[in-house]
């Protein structure tokens, strides 16, 4: 898999070149199960995972394939959501057994709680282990003990701790208290209070925009937005507006020596060449590589994938 350097414009070169000059860092980034995690089967819509010692059931649109294990076994599943088909509306658990408000679940020097939510998260997205992965390796390679990384969107913190147990000074901004709350929780249950992590409620696009005023740089930077979603104040975040505007202001706050600036999308209705082309224009003349394309779990026994959204990476 070849990367396109991030200078060149691929939908200039696409246009007047062939077919096969599709940007040639199109790749599907597979996400592996672990210990505490593991999609157990897929089919008929839905999916059925076990996350740590409970087994779920979800909606999934895109696994249009029949299941492949006995229905006893889904039958046997301690929660079922049932709720609005699309993506983000919210539902509620139906449950055969007894599942504690919140139980513990563990990915590398993280442990972070499981829980049942309402818009059928549960505290921890598992086909984000690649970018962990690949992120941590990043720090470590380094060698810095300074090593900067702000989390945007970041939710319950999971890649917040994996990074900053990597050796990274990690920002990490979301705009629900509740989120920050549960994470400030996870790093306490992870025994990592003494790293250097800032816990921010703020609007990632304001926080982006104040940094680039204030000239503050970091070396790493994830995003994972929503769809659609609100700052603590109200404001407005719409994807297709708001990030294209994130992303030029995101540049402003890269370092020289930044490594990489990871986006993923979930539930949007694009490609990964519209992220690809954005980010390729949003890192033109920075150098470096930009890879893009789907971000997939594998299933338990091999052989099938589950796509769960889209990504785009720039490296250097
Ligand atoms: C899909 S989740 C991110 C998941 C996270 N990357 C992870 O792997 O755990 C999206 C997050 O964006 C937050 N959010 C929504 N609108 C926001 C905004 N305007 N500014 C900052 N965070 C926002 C939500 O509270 C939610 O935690």
């Amino acid at each position: 898999m070849s990367a396109i350097p991030a200078s060149s414009d691929p939908n200039a070169r696409a246009a007047s070149a062939s077919p096969s000059a599709v940007p040639a860092g199109l790749s599907v980034l597979v996400s592996e199960g672990w210990a505490d995690y593991a999609l157990l089967d897929s089919g008929g819509g839905e999916k059925l995972e076990r996350y740590g010692r409970f087994t779920v059931v979800r909606p999934e649109p895109q696994a249009m394939w029949a299941k492949r294990l006995d229905a006893s076994v889904w039958e046997a599943a301690d929660a079922v959501f049932t709720g609005a088909q699309d993506d983000e509306g919210p539902g509620r658990w139906r449950t055969t057994r007894a599942v504690p408000e919140t139980w513990k679940m563990r990915y590398d020097a993280a442990t972070f709680h499981g829980r049942l939510t309402n818009f059928r998260h549960l505290g921890v997205f598992p086909e984000q282990r690649a970018h962990w992965d690949w992120m941590a390796e990043r720090v470590k390679a380094s060698g810095r003990s300074d090593f900067k990384v702000l989390n945007l969107f970041g939710y319950t913190g999971v890649a917040s701790l994996v990074l900053a147990a990597a050796g990274a000074a990690v920002t990490h901004v979301d705009a629900s208290k509740k989120a920050i709350g549960w994470a400030r929780d996870n790093q306490a249950l992870s025994g990592l209070e003494d790293r250097p992590i800032r816990w921010i409620c703020e609007d990632a696009a304001k926080f982006v925009a104040r940094e680039a005023r204030r000239g503050n740089v970091y070396d790493g930077v994830l995003l994972d937005p929503p769809k659609f979603g609100r700052g603590p104040k109200g404001e407005t975040w719409q994807v297709f507006e708001s990030l294209p505007p994130l992303l030029d202001d995101l540049r402003k706050i890269v370092s020289d020596q930044a490594g990489f600036v990871v986006l993923t999308a979930y539930a949007i209705r694009a490609s990964a060449l519209a992220a690809h082309g954005l980010m390729a224009q949003t890192f033109d003349g920075l150098g470096g590589e930009i890879e893009s394309g789907d971000l997939a779990i594998l299933q338990e026994g091999g052989g099938r994938l589950l796509p769960t959204s889209l990504f785009s990476r720039w490296s250097r």
